[in-house]
């Protein structure tokens, strides 16, 4: 089994210092097999912004995964924004902005949807598209398979649809065709899990979302900071939202989801 700490929207910058001690804390208490980042790592990608980023990072002994979001791109530096908008992302936190792990049992592939014209809703490429084909194909179909975005598939259940991310549909294809499990992405500063047929009917089996919400920042949106702990095996996948409760982060939700064939469906407790 595979333990995912899927952590989003960091906003250093914006963090709240006490959350920050807490989330190393509660991460090094997990041991983790792999740390996923899905963007917005900063407030307004400023260097000394990025440098606490990373310092957060590194005390972190585990394998990590990144993907930028839109607030790692300048906003009102135009200059940056069009002609290096991801230069400090590269330089502070990873090179690869559309990064991949993977190990026997496990395949992570993380896209950056971060635009300088879309900066708020993202969107993903017809080559990142070929990209989720060329990751996820030749895998065998016990290997659980996980895309990362910033930028959300799926709208908060029972809410007025936000933006979602650019070409989702077309991705969802893709990642349908491949055996793609799980999508994890951030943004909304909401946590959340569901199936992506609950938006996009065209999809013809289950694919499961994990929604982060804001893990240290003080920008709030009606809801606790939060993250999410994934674990994995080929047949059953188990979500927990893990929320603050101004002294520590706790177990807040748990859904658990079983496999039959290729259609997971939350299991009966
Ligand atoms: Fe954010
Ligand atoms: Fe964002």
């Amino acid at each position: 089994m595979s333990t995912l700490a899927h952590i989003s929207d960091l906003h250093f910058g914006a963090e709240n210092p006490v959350l920050v001690e807490a989330l190393v804390a509660d991460l090094r208490a997990l041991g983790p097999s792999l740390v996923v980042v899905s963007g917005d790592l900063t407030q307004r990608a400023r260097r000394r912004e990025f440098a606490k980023a990373r310092a957060f990072l590194d005390r972190l002994p585990f394998p990590r995964l990144v993907v930028p979001g839109n607030h790692d791109i300048p906003l009102f530096d135009l200059v940056s924004r069009f002609v290096s908008p991801l230069a400090r992302f590269r330089r502070y936190v990873a090179e690869d902005v559309d990064p991949f792990f993977a190990s026997e049992t496990l395949a992570v592939l993380g896209l950056n949807t971060a635009r300088s014209n879309r900066w708020k809703e993202g969107r993903i490429s017809p080559e990142q598209i070929d990209l989720v084909r060329r990751r996820f194909g030749p895998l065998p179909p016990h290997v659980v398979k996980v895309l990362v975005t910033h930028h959300p598939f799926l709208p908060p259940p029972g809410a007025e649809p936000p933006p979602l991310v650019g070409r989702a549909a077309e991705a969802l294809y893709a990642a349908e065709a491949c055996g793609v499990d799980l999508v994890l992405s951030g943004h909304l500063h909401l946590g959340y899990t569901g199936d992506v047929r609950a938006h996009h009917a065209h999809v013809g089996r289950a694919l499961l979302v994990a929604q982060a919400g804001t893990a240290t920042s003080h920008r709030l949106r009606d809801e606790v900071n939060s993250y999410n702990v994934l674990e994995l095996s080929p047949q059953r996948l188990a979500f927990t939202r893990r929320a603050w409760n101004e002294s520590a982060f706790h177990e807040a939700r748990r859904v658990d989801y079983v496999k039959s064939g290729s259609e997971w469906t939350p299991a009966i407790p």
